[in-house]
């Protein structure tokens, strides 16, 4: 036993549960791809995929993608921070033809978008991270593989085995451990390495502690008429085998992420421990939750090819700037050295071409994404990326655009009276 097993009693095996097995496809019966279809052709934006996936999941389940930490200011901001930048079109230019595509740390990406790392996805649609992937690889965009899936590194590499895969690693006290999901991933062809900084431990979300969520759901009475109207969800849930897939916790139990962030993640990492990692990737490398251009100057000065801007979607420390907001410092910082992600509150095709005109290489999608699947798998994430697709293309064409290189910062203009808090999800 370990001093992590004796802190929580608990034995936590060094070996994956399931990890050279493949997971089967998921069954398909009767009409219901023709209905699904249906549903998803009518989902014409994001929004429209949000309420989607609020109707299929239990109110906890739904809660825990949609939330933030405390009061969700952050969480709001990311999204109508936007509102603060408008599109400037230039006319007289040939746009008759568009290129959407982007490199992605050498990656030819047929957008300038990639699926951020989530955690639990096989818990909101039946093996949900492989159905991600598998839309990512159709689409010829990045999916970047959580720590906390519930699909191991290697089912999801099995499971889609085309396109490109990048691995997302939070620190664990455990650092044996924490090397052995890098050799893991390395070993299953996951090209980039995204090092998550911004969760020392989990930001206070209340949602979730309101609604006591936890993975499984833990049956109560209270909550027995909402999964009573869930019938596709508690169908999925009861078929799939629920757990975090990259870890292996003995004894079965309902656990709060907080709970498996608290025993397992170590708060104490810092700049040193992000060098030795940097040292031991041999891929590309991105530094996910910086927000400071001090913090990007120092990714940069480490070597890191891509610092992501982000506040984890306000779901970790509330107040803090939204996403948008840091960006212009952080591109001003890095300025070239490495590329810029932006990730947080990005809903809409032109707020991607804000973000590029504001310096970022790409933008990364959290919840669009995890909208997408929790409606529908992996045609409702093709839906999403459809829907971006569409948006991002109309709106390059009227801005007179026909490529993304030729979005440049004159293309925006910061709103007078700059935005206003709203309460837009
Ligand atoms: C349900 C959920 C789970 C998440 N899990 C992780 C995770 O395991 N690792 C990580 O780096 N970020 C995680 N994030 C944060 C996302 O990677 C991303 O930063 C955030 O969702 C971006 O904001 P957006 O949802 O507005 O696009 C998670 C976000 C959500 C909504």
């Amino acid at each position: 036993m370990d001093a992590d097993e004796r802190r929580t009693g608990r034995a936590v095996a060094h070996r994956p549960s399931t990890a050279m097995t493949a997971l089967p496809p998921v069954p398909v019966r009767g009409s219901a791809p023709t209905r699904l279809a249906t549903r998803l052709q009518r989902a014409h934006a994001i929004a429209d995929l949000r309420a989607q996936a609020a109707r299929r999941l239990p109110k906890a389940v739904f809660d825990f993608i949609d939330g933030g930490a405390e009061d969700e200011r952050t969480l709001r901001d990311n999204v109508a921070a936007f509102d603060g930048w408008m599109l400037m079109p230039r006319v007289g230019v040939d746009v008759g033809t568009r290129d959407l595509s982007r490199s992605i740390l050498g990656y030819p990406s047929s957008l300038p978008l990639m699926m951020a790392p989530t955690g639990l996805a096989g818990f909101f649609w039946p093996d949900g991270e492989v159905a991600g992937a598998r839309a990512a690889g159709r689409a010829g965009i990045p999916y970047c593989l959580s720590t906390n899936s519930v699909a191991s590194i290697e089912q999801v590499a099995d499971g889609a085995p085309e396109g490109e895969r990048w691995f997302q690693l939070y620190f664990l006290r455990d650092r044996d451990w924490m090397q052995a999901l890098l050799s893991r991933a390395a070993a299953a062809r996951y090209r980039v390495l995204c090092l998550t900084v911004d969760l020392a431990v989990q930001g206070r979300r209340e949602r979730d502690l309101r609604n006591a969520f936890t993975m499984p759901l833990r049956p109560r009475l209270s909550t027995a008429l909402d999964l009573a109207r869930r019938p596709a969800w508690l169908a999925g849930a009861a078929r799939s085998r629920l757990g975090f897939g990259n870890f292996q916790v003995a004894g079965r139990g309902f656990t709060s992420v907080a709970q498996h962030v608290a025993s397992l993640f170590d708060a104490s990492a810092n700049w040193d421990d992000i060098a030795r990692i940097r040292d031991t990737w041999r891929g590309p490398m991105a530094l996910k939750g910086l927000l400071h251009p001090a913090d990007a100057e120092r990714a940069v000065a480490l070597g890191i090819e891509a610092v992501i801007v982000s506040n984890h979607g306000g779901r970790q420390l509330d107040d803090v700037p939204a996403a948008i907001e840091a960006l212009p410092d952080v591109a001003e910082a890095v300025a070239g050295r490495a590329e810029v992600i932006l990730d947080g509150g990005v809903r809409r095709g032109t707020d991607v071409i804000k973000a590029l005109a504001l310096g970022a290489t790409a933008c990364s999608l959290g919840r669009p994404f995890l909208w997408g699947l929790s409606a529908g798998g992996t045609e409702g994430v093709s839906r999403a990326i459809e829907i971006f697709r569409n948006e991002l293309d109309t709106a390059m064409t009227l801005l007179g655009t026909p490529s993304l290189d030729a979005i440049t910062r004159d293309h925006v203009r910061a709103r007078r009276g700059g935005w206003e808090r709203s309460s837009a999800g």
